[in-house]
């Protein structure tokens, strides 16, 4: 799901004449949500599947302002999309913050939601995509960005046994089984842990 409040930092721009890039689209939720608002809305992200789906689903609603490439987002330039905002929904990097910089012209803004670190605490291991809020607002600064907004969003899912536990991490089991985190949150609940913490950043962030 979109988090309600990162779509309520994005509802008082006026886009109706603004190209807006979608960093890290995935088969484009954001940027199907954001194409009756804007002008243009290119998606960019690594997945040629989820590009491919995202493409299928523009022509099928005939949506002539939603373009689709599959693109590094940590290695491209930005500035040839030309965007007026730039929108990422967990997909966030020092490389593309910097880049969002580049493309963006003063009093622009980037809207996004970033893993936190504390984001699935219980396997042991945080993303490399994760931030805290101290490391976030420096990187954003150091680009020079004026963080507006930056706001931590934290469910904690609490359960009483072993078996709730995993039925809790059902979706993300190929995930974490490939890079260890499923052996340590099976260590985590057979020591007592009943918790899945999923927690992230918010953040609206102002050219300078
Ligand atoms: C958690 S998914 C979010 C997808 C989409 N924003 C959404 O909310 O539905 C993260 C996405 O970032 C993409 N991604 C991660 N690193 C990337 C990179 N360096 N360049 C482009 N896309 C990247 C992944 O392929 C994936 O689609």
């Amino acid at each position: 799901m979109l988090s309600p409040k990162f779509l309520a930092l994005l509802e008082p721009e006026d886009l109706k004449d603004k190209v807006v890039l979608d960093v890290g689209c995935g088969a484009g939720r954001l940027a199907f949500r954001l194409a009756p608002r804007c002008r243009r809305v290119i998606g960019i992200d690594r997945d040629t599947t989820a590009i491919a789906q995202a493409q299928q689903r523009a022509a099928a609603e005939r949506l002539a302002n939603a373009e689709f490439s599959v693109a590094d987002a940590e290695a491209v330039e930005y500035d040839p999309f030309a965007p007026q905002l730039i929108a990422a929904h967990l997909c966030m990097s020092d490389a593309i913050i910097a880049r969002c910089a580049r493309a963006l012209a003063p009093g622009e803004y980037l809207v996004f939601v970033a893993f936190h670190v504390d984001q699935w605490q219980e396997t042991g291991r945080p993303s490399r995509f994760a931030y805290d809020e101290a490391r976030l607002a420096s990187v954003l600064r150091e680009n020079g960005f004026i963080p507006e907004h930056l706001e931590v969003e934290r469910e904690v899912t609490r359960f009483g046994t072993v078996q709730e536990g995993l039925a809790a991490a059902a979706g993300l089991e190929d995930r974490w089984k490939a890079d260890s985190r499923w052996q340590r949150y099976v260590e985590f609940l057979e020591r007592g842990g009943r918790t899945l913490t999923r927690s992230h950043l918010i953040v609206k962030a102002r050219r300078r």
